[in-house]
């Protein structure tokens, strides 16, 4: 079976509603990143950013996947898929695809802050101060903040290795290391990069352009590739 590895970033989820990252002068749902998704925001004030990501987690409970979801879904048909995204909704695997790696962590799920290893599936949308781990300590969003590690990079680096198919859609190419996955396809994949914007300066040379809405432009490219 040949290899699909498909890169996801914000313009994936858009048509289901969620906010892109950079459309929107710098702000994120009217907040500055380093307010709510660093750690010296969560050092400074745990609340404020437990209750952005609280918003955050019910949107993307009120969301559902869209026609790129669904789509990409349809791929394991015909295709062994890995999908490997930026985006921290679970929006992917509620369209059906069985193998997503979340680089930037989930919205919908909580971890230690004193033992990472210590990750929960939340049930609901509300995380509060006093919520603990075993351990006794406070819970945070199980996100990867600004300035932190992205362990998932590993994993990720072999299977964009091995792809005979890398399709990049709805991503800025802008935060490494994800942005840089790119350079790990194999010279003799064939490349395609679905976003509606011109991407200038970024190492895509040999991507075919696909200048289209994710809900345009991945249906039509799965039509052709499952044919
Ligand atoms: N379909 C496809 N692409 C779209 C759509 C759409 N409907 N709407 C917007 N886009 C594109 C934009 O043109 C842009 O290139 O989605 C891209 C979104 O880019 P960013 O906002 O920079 O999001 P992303 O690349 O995912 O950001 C990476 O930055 O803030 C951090 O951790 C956060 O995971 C995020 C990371």
């Amino acid at each position: 079976m040949k290899r699909i590895v498909i890169l996801t970033g914000a313009g994936m989820s858009a048509e289901s509603g969620l906010k892109t990252f950079r459309d929107s002068d710098g702000l994120w749902e009217n907040h500055n990143v380093y307010d709510v998704a660093t750690p010296d925001a969560w050092h400074r004030d745990p609340a404020l950013v437990l209750n952005f990501y609280n918003d955050r987690r019910k949107q993307v409970l009120e969301a559902k996947p869209n026609k790129a979801h669904l789509a990409l879904a349809k791929l394991e048909e015909k295709y062994d898929v890995n999908i490997i995204t930026q985006n921290i909704d679970d929006l992917h695997e509620r369209a059906g695809s069985t193998h997503v790696i979340h680089l930037h962590g989930e919205v919908n799920k909580a971890r230690s802050s004193v033992d990472p290893t210590l990750v929960y599936e939340l049930d609901n949308w509300e995380m509060k101060m006093g919520d603990t781990c075993e351990k006794g300590s406070q819970l945070r969003p199980h996100i990867v903040w600004f300035g932190e590690a992205v362990p998932m990079i590993e994993k990720a680096i072999p299977i964009v290795e091995m792809a005979d198919v890398v399709i990049v859609i709805g991503t800025s190419l802008s935060v490494y290391p994800a942005a840089g996955l790119v350079n790990y396809a194999p010279p003799f994949a064939e490349k395609y990069y679905i976003d509606p914007k011109e991407l200038e300066g970024k190492n895509i040379y040999d991507f075919k352009i696909i200048k289209e809405k994710a809900g345009v432009g991945v249906p039509d490219l799965v039509e052709q590739l499952i044919k």
